[in-house]
């Protein structure tokens, strides 16, 4: 089980000179805690977000996230990293503070965005899946709570953190596409496609179907497999994949903009090595809304 409180460095750790942790968690999730320190060697000092794995936790994800990072370094929209340690008593991964995640926004806005915000916050994540794509990556984990605003420096621009499950989806050498094999489901449920419940390795394709699910949670407010209770195992693996295979795009896109339904259609289609037209997703998500994502007033604004 994870430690709830901020670590305390031991005597020898690199930490000590450097950092102070704050009281309190910001986030916990399958593999690591995250918490606020501060920088105390900078004057003023600087606030930071940390995020922890402890010892014996799954093995060196945080370590794979770090490079990850590295390899994604640069992109707008993706936090910036200050500094990698570890110590006796864990890995710690520092980076830039930002905002709320999506979840926690929708929750405060009465569980449902507007068209306009969500046209807006669809137009913002497709620019961040297409570049991390586009640096030969899959993010592998795309939901609501790994999109967070800028916090106070940047609230309206939309961050995607998260990248402990992250995969190449080609070989960056050879510029190959990773060949296709199976894979047992190993994420969270609700906004993971078909073809991960049929346990195809994860492709572009399929962070892109999990785009139109959270863009439908949106604009509704709810999925239908949502209401299937129960762990996030096998029994609820099978039926809520029953549910998406089974649910009619009609019903689960009913209420909403066609051009939703017809997203989703294209991205189901694509093959396993496809190259999406990213071009294409993002008029569809647009239609006549001409809205620019990056000087909008979100429904969350003041
Ligand atoms: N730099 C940050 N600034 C602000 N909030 C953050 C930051 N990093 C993480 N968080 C918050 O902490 C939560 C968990 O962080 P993250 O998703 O990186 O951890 P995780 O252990 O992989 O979680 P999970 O398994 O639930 O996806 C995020 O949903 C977000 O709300
Ligand atoms: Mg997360």
């Amino acid at each position: 089980m994870h430690e709830q409180k901020p670590p305390h460095a031991h005597e020898e750790s690199p930490l000590n000179s450097k950092y102070v942790f704050l009281e309190g968690r910001i986030g916990r999730g399958r593999y690591a805690t995250t918490f606020l320190c501060d920088n105390v060697t900078q004057s003023p000092r600087t606030r930071l977000v940390v995020k922890v794995e402890f010892p014996g936790e799954e093995d060196k994800l945080l370590r794979w996230e770090y490079d990850m990072y590295r390899n994604l370094k640069g992109i707008p929209g993706i936090p910036c990293i200050h500094d990698f340690l570890t110590d006796v008593n864990g890995s710690y991964l520092f980076m830039d503070p930002l905002g709320p995640n999506m979840d926690d926004i929708l929750k405060s806005c009465g569980g449902q965005f507007s068209q306009k915000t969500t046209v807006a916050v669809g137009l913002q994540m497709l620019d961040r899946i297409e570049s991390v794509h586009q640096r030969g990556i899959l993010h592998r984990d795309i939901k609501p709570s790994n999109f967070v605003t800028g916090g106070h420096q940047a609230r309206d621009q939309i961050f995607l953190l998260d990248f402990g499950l992250s995969a190449f989806w080609k070989n960056t050498e050879t510029n190959e596409h990773i060949p296709h094999m199976r894979e047992e489901i190993t994420g969270p449920l609700d906004y993971c496609s078909i073809n991960i419940h049929e346990e195809n390795l994860p492709s572009r394709r399929d962070e892109l179907e999990s785009l139109c699910y959270m863009l439908i949670y949106f604009l509704k407010g709810s999925l239908p497999w949502q209401m299937i209770e129960g762990p996030e195992g096998d029994w609820r693996h099978n039926e809520v994949g029953r549910l998406k295979k089974e649910t009619l795009l009609a019903d689960l896109c009913s209420g909403i903009p066609i051009r939703f339904q017809v997203m989703l259609e294209y991205v189901r289609e694509l093959e396993y090595d496809a190259q999406p037209d990213y071009q294409h997703l993002r008029n569809l998500i647009q239609g006549g809304d001409l809205i620019d994502p990056y000087n909008h007033v979100y429904d969350w604004a003041p």
